[in-house]
């Protein structure tokens, strides 16, 4: 069989990372593919001396090489989304196959994206896109591929996980190691996308659609940042058994699907809150299978390049070994793909961590109790922490209630006289299967 042609645009991190691993694995990868990889164009503006380059054609010009004709499959490894979403277009018309690792576009554009692939009979192939190196979009659709996936959750941007790692461990404060974090290559070039949430939840919209089969809604992902989380809180949390981690949650729930993005305080005996540092991990609770847990390298050059070069194994078993090419990465299935409603904030459950600072006075407590049980809220714990200055600080820990009941408990806990300050409330999932 002739070889496979490829062409890589972005010669960055992950695309020079994704180069080399096709270059020092030729050998196993042909033995898994049965055919040869032929990198025959790369896209790029800056010349990479360390990248070894020679008899691959060099340009910088994007839109002209995915119209080439020794172009079997495109890998976009450039990241943004313009000119990502223009180039990958073109590269669908003129029938090329892609591989992208670009969450953002994805997230945002991916319905028209996957319309244009079905319309012209090419699959996007896009492990990359989420938890880099764990191959959790793989094992949503093949390994789980018997489930009916219930929720998953997961810890799915590696600087929100190492910023609360080390608030946790050493008591850092939150701008000093968001500057080590940037340092170390992980976030993304403009910071607010990690610490607010954002890039978290483009790659929680994809894993929703996998997971779900339904279209991609970045704009109804409920998403929350952890630049409030104080170093006060991850110490009362913790002395009740518990730490914050910066979530991403996809549930089904009786009226429709929760997708939020959000600091949450979890068991410290569940797995997933002692995932540290810039680690990944994603629990899955599927129906015949119960929960399984996935871990790995979110980030970095080997990890992803890993996830995007098993992309293009795939692609290139499909193209050369199923009956007329057609593919096995499950694309959006347009016309199979549910309506369920996406739940606003407001019609989501959680269970909920609360602080107040309350004036030393008779019978604060028992107002704020009265507020919840009125408002049909379970209290789980409460602890009164020292006093703070002239206030005493209160953690109620909550059962799980619908949000727009705690909205109005809180207003009118915040309104009683002896409450001062903001309250804060940090949402609590016991992630039980
Ligand atoms: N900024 C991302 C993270 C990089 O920290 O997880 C990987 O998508």
């Amino acid at each position: 069989m002739k070889p496979v042609r490829l062409a890589i645009l972005g010669l960055g991190t992950v695309g020079g990372g994704a180069l080399k691993l096709l270059q020092e694995n030729a050998a196993e990868i042909k033995r898994r593919t049965g055919r040869e990889i032929q990198i025959t164009h790369v896209g790029t503006r800056r010349p990479r001396p360390d990248l070894e380059l020679e008899g691959i054609k060099q340009s910088a010009d994007l839109l002209d090489i995915v119209r080439q004709p020794d172009v079997d499959v495109v890998v976009e490894v450039m990241g943004g989304i313009h000119p990502a979403y223009e180039v990958i277009m073109e590269a669908i018309k003129h029938g090329k196959q892609v591989v992208t690792a670009n969450k953002a576009l994805l997230a945002e554009h991916g319905n028209e994206l996957f319309k244009a692939a079905e319309d012209n009979a090419v699959q996007i192939a896009y492990e990359a896109a989420v938890a880099g190196g764990i191959p959790i979009i793989k094992v949503i659709r093949e390994g789980l591929a018997a489930n009916h996936i219930e929720w998953l959750a997961g810890i799915i941007n590696g600087t929100g996980n190492f910023i609360l790692t080390e608030m946790r461990e050493k008591g850092r404060a939150f701008d000093d190691v968001l500057k080590e974090a940037q340092e170390l290559g992980y976030a993304e070039a403009d910071p607010t996308f990690d610490v607010e949430g954002i890039d978290a939840a483009h790659k929680l919209t994809i894993l929703a659609s996998c997971a779900f089969g339904i279209p991609l809604q970045f704009d109804k992902v409920y998403t929350e940042g952890i630049s409030k989380i104080t170093a006060q809180d991850v110490k009362y949390a913790e002395d009740l058994g518990f730490r914050i981690k910066h979530l991403g949650i996809a549930r089904r729930a009786e009226k429709g699907i929760e997708l939020r993005v959000h600091p949450t305080l979890i068991p410290d005996e569940q797995l997933i809150a002692n995932v540290n540092g810039v680690k990944n991990a994603v629990l899955v609770q599927a129906n015949a299978v119960g929960p399984t847990l996935y871990y790995g390298a979110g980030a970095g050059a080997g990890p992803t390049a890993s996830a995007v070069v098993a992309d293009v194994i795939d692609i290139v078993r499909d193209i050369s070994y199923t009956e007329d090419g057609a593919g096995t990465i499950p694309q959006l299935a347009f016309e199979a793909l549910t309506n369920v409603p996406i739940l606003s904030r407001e019609e989501m459950t959680t269970g909920y961590y609360i602080r107040l600072n309350a004036e030393d006075q008779t019978g604060v407590l028992a107002d704020v109790t009265t507020i919840l049980s009125r408002a049909g809220i379970s209290i789980d714990a409460i602890m009164q922490q020292s006093r703070l200055k002239d206030l005493i600080p209160i953690v109620i820990l909550t059962d799980p209630i619908v949000e727009s009941k705690m909205d109005d408990a809180l207003a009118q806990i915040q309104a009683l006289p002896a409450i001062r300050g903001e309250i804060v409330r940090i949402r609590l999932e016991s992630l039980d299967s």
